[in-house]
């Protein structure tokens, strides 16, 4: 049994909420949503019993990525309002005894943020090499095909380079051209970036959600080289991530950043790292308590496990596989390491659609991925709306999208004749991130009651059905279980401190697995299909006496012979039982 940590952090057994403030609540009207909006709002994640709220970004933004491109950290957007209207939510979120997280994106800045705006200016610029500019390659004229410093392709399609024309260099972007990326090796833009945090924690928000933090450490040669990547079969642009994913330096810039923002304040922030790629043991290294780097971080093996080549390609998931990958998360941060929990965010489509079924069982489905994810250990995340039950937005047309990741891909691939309209439409359906973004279904009236005036991306139409105000009403709802699953963790010390033992690997139907803390165990079971499904556990007559904690589907019926009866379609299930202690000696 895994002992706690000898000074247990208050997030063990916290459940964070993810308020993406575009689509969460209109406060004025204008379509977008505000801060003054999520504050209008706080009784609902109040209800749910959520300890943290991780805002995705609110500062001053172009918004060509949706407050992802900053220019002004330490400025507050006017589309979400003003500081005045921060320091009010902040306050109120702390006298209901929650806290708040800022997203903190310093991998890139906006190209309208001054620094950048100064660095672009003239190569002999001060601020020059706090970004990453190159001249074209050798013997190619700027401009021309080829020209650019490496092969690498943007996140958002098209090269990772763009040519400037003032100085004839390029500068990098691994997202947007109006992104572009921050030099870390340069100690004046790590100094300024711990500045800017321990200013916001000087304001009083606890902790910070780090976006795509272990790109920060880019592999660079001692002459300032980098190294093309490699060019898959049918790819367009070389595969730059051996040489920017958990880079050389990246430990190093994550201890300092510890040591200069973090360490020695009288309350203990939390910090989540936001890390595509990472590996189960470079994750241990991260968020090993020793080594003061950060407390957990957001690994995506899981959301990968339905994707081919690309994201776009789209396949149904093997169960057995998401097991695997779980079950490997769990085993390898064990003892050392600590593992966050998510199946959506705003990057991703909504689960209930992806790996649930979003039509006649999506309730059941809805709260058995939940209790599935729920009961593992780590520190759980809630996206706004998954605790409705909220749906993929099923759009049907192209000009319905507004993020730039799919209208991007959808461009390029056609221009490439990579894929015909309604194939890519129908990747889009499946995985753009603009599934997760339709605004929150608050009731029935006009717009879901997330604005008086004309939301910024369509209201999805299911909110007549599905809404926050309707399950609020009603005890067998999404948000109820939502409720009790939160509620389960702040009660039971074995859902945050419990180790986990994996059941029934090869089974393509039914996740099953052991909770073991302190003389208590928990057996959860989930059924991943619309058909009645055994459950073969071993040694199921232990569970026979056991008490039925949480069930989405009613009591079930009991049958002879001390076997757990068989689950019914989407049903989940939670046993508990004492074990008997072994005393040492
Ligand atoms: C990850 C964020 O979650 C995503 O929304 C954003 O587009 C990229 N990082 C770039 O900041």
């Amino acid at each position: 049994m895994t002992s706690p940590a000898p000074e247990v952090p208050w997030w063990i057994d916290a459940v964070v909420y993810q308020v993406y403030p575009r689509s969460f609540a209109d406060s004025d009207g204008d379509g977008v949503g505000d801060l003054r909006g999520v504050a209008s709002r706080l009784d609902h994640l109040e209800r749910l019993g959520v300890d943290v709220i991780w805002l995705s970004p609110v500062y001053r933004s172009p918004h060509d990525d949706n407050g992802y491109d900053i220019s002004d950290y330490r400025a507050i957007d006017p589309s979400f309002g003003t500081l005045e209207d921060f320091d009010v939510l902040l306050a109120d979120v702390h006298a209901r005894g929650m806290r708040l997280v800022m997203d903190l994106v310093v991998n890139h800045t906006s190209d309208e943020h001054p620094w950048f705006v100064e660095s672009r200016s003239s190569t002999d610029n001060p601020k020059r090499d706090w970004y990453w500019w190159r001249p074209a390659r050798d013997g190619i004229a700027p401009g021309e095909p080829g020209a650019e410093p490496t092969n690498w392709g943007s996140f958002f399609s098209g090269s990772a380079w763009q040519l400037d024309e003032r100085t004839g260099e390029y500068y990098l972007h691994l997202f947007s051209r109006k992104q572009p990326d921050l030099n870390w090796e340069h100690p004046e833009v790590r100094r300024a970036v711990h500045e800017m945090m321990r200013w916001w924690l000087d304001r009083g928000v606890d902790g910070f959600r780090m976006d795509v933090i272990n790109f920060i450490s880019k592999d660079v040669g001692a002459d300032g080289s980098l190294t093309d990547g490699i060019v898959v079969d049918g790819a367009l642009y070389g595969d730059g991530r051996p040489s920017y994913v958990c880079g050389p330096r990246i430990h190093e810039f994550l201890h300092e950043m510890h040591r200069e923002v973090v360490a020695g304040r009288p309350d203990r922030i939390l910090t989540v790292g936001e890390m595509p790629e990472v590996t189960v043991e470079d994750a241990i290294l991260f968020t090993d308590p020793e080594r003061h780097e950060v407390d957990m971080v957001f690994q995506f093996e899981h959301v990968g496990l339905d994707h081919g080549a690309a994201k776009w390609d789209v396949h149904p998931l093997r169960l057995t596989d998401l097991k695997a990958s779980f079950g490997r998360w769990q085993a390898g941060l064990a003892s050392v390491g600590w593992n966050s929990l998510y199946w959506d965010n705003h990057d991703q489509p909504r689960i209930v659609s992806r790996f649930g079924d979003d039509g006649e069982y999506r309730e059941r489905s809805a709260t058995m991925l939940a209790t599935v994810l729920h009961l593992h250990r780590g520190t759980p995340y809630v996206y706004q709306g998954e605790e409705l039950g909220m749906t993929n937005a099923h759009f049907e047309r192209i000009d319905q999208y507004r993020d730039i990741e799919s209208v991007n891909f959808y461009a390029e691939a056609l221009e490439h004749g990579l894929g015909l309209p309604a194939a890519l439409l129908e990747a889009l359906r499946a995985v753009s991130r603009d599934n997760a973004r339709t605004p929150v279904q608050w009731d029935a009236s006009a717009n879901a009651g997330f604005t008086t005036g004309t939301p910024w991306i369509e209201v999805n139409p299911n909110y007549t059905e599905i809404n926050a105000a309707a399950q609020q009403e009603d005890p067998g709802s999404v948000f109820h279980h939502y409720r009790r699953l939160i509620e389960l963790r702040h009660t039971e010390p074995v859902v945050s401190l419990g180790d986990f033992t994996m059941l029934l690997a090869e089974d393509d139907a039914v996740y099953a697995f052991l909770r073991r803390w302190d003389g208590i165990e928990l057996l959860v079971l989930g059924n991943f299909t619309s058909q009645v499904r055994p459950v073969d556990v071993p040694d199921a007559h232990r569970w026979a006496e056991a008490e039925l904690l949480l069930g989405n589907a009613g009591d079930p019926t009991p049958v002879p012979g001390g076997r757990i009866p068989a689950l019914r379609p989407w049903e989940s299930r939670i046993y508990r039982r004492a074990v008997p202690q072994v005393v040492d000696g």
